[in-house]
């Protein structure tokens, strides 16, 4: 199947209408607002520890009372040099009993997202603010988030993405740091570090919200946009 036809297939299963491509203007993509930091400034970079070393260190992570749960701690999948960063809330059930990131339902859905964009798991990188699950999916203590937070900035320092998604409220307020409801977050783009960011719904959310799987596509409409930009 060609590839407009598969991604096609993919906003069908979505739930999602055809969508016609426009060229957006610095306006359509909220870049009004200033960028903040350079995100290729040698200095952003400096001071990260390595893939191995890092994945390594979050193993045997006891920052915070979450390691005493955890069976795995669930560190990120996908590609190391991507160009889109997927980041969400913090493990489940099935992330923390398979060491991975976004391998339940909802996993199922956000990868049907990010095909939609016409891109796979394998070409993006994923994580989520914990590495760790919190009892029962309760959502994460802002002392958990802070004690987890250098090891997601050290991923970004690696990954060097162009482009964040952060999916789902508690990953949009812990990185833009607010408390601002996820509604208001959406439709524009904001920046983590100097890196454009994208906040769109959950897609455990979207699978008891059907009706919100149009907004989410706006969501990752957006972030199409704001990419294609990026390199004009
Ligand atoms: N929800 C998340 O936010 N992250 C996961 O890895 C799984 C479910």
């Amino acid at each position: 199947m060609a590839l407009d036809q598969r991604r096609l297939a993919y906003l069908a299963a979505m739930g999602i209408e055809v969508w016609v491509p426009r060229v957006p203007s610095a306006r359509d993509l909220g870049l009004a607002q200033a960028p903040g930091a350079e995100p290729d400034a040698p200095e952003r970079w400096a001071g990260t520890l390595g893939w191995d070393e890092l994945e390594a260190q979050v193993e045997r992570c006891t920052a915070c009372p979450l390691h005493r749960g955890r069976t795995h701690t669930v560190f990120g999948v996908g590609c190391r040099s991507a160009e889109w960063m997927f980041i969400g809330e913090a493990p489940g059930e099935q992330e923390d009993l398979q060491g991975e990131p976004f391998v339940g339902r909802a996993g199922q859905l956000l990868n049907e997202m990010i095909r939609a964009i016409g891109l796979s798991r394998e070409a993006v990188y994923i994580a989520n603010v914990l590495k760790c699950r919190p009892p029962k999916n309760r959502d994460p203590a802002p002392e958990e988030a802070r004690a987890c937070e250098g090891y997601l900035q050290n991923q970004l320092a690696l990954v060097r993405p162009k482009i964040i998604v952060a999916v789902g409220r508690i990953a949009a307020q812990n990185l833009l740091n607010t408390a601002t409801p996820i509604g208001k977050l959406r439709g524009q783009v904001h920046h983590y570090q100097g890196i454009p960011l994208v906040v769109t719904y959950h897609p455990a959310y979207l699978l008891r919200s059907l009706a919100e799987k149009r907004r989410a596509w706006e969501d990752l409409k957006l972030a199409l946009r704001t990419f294609r930009h990026l390199d004009r």
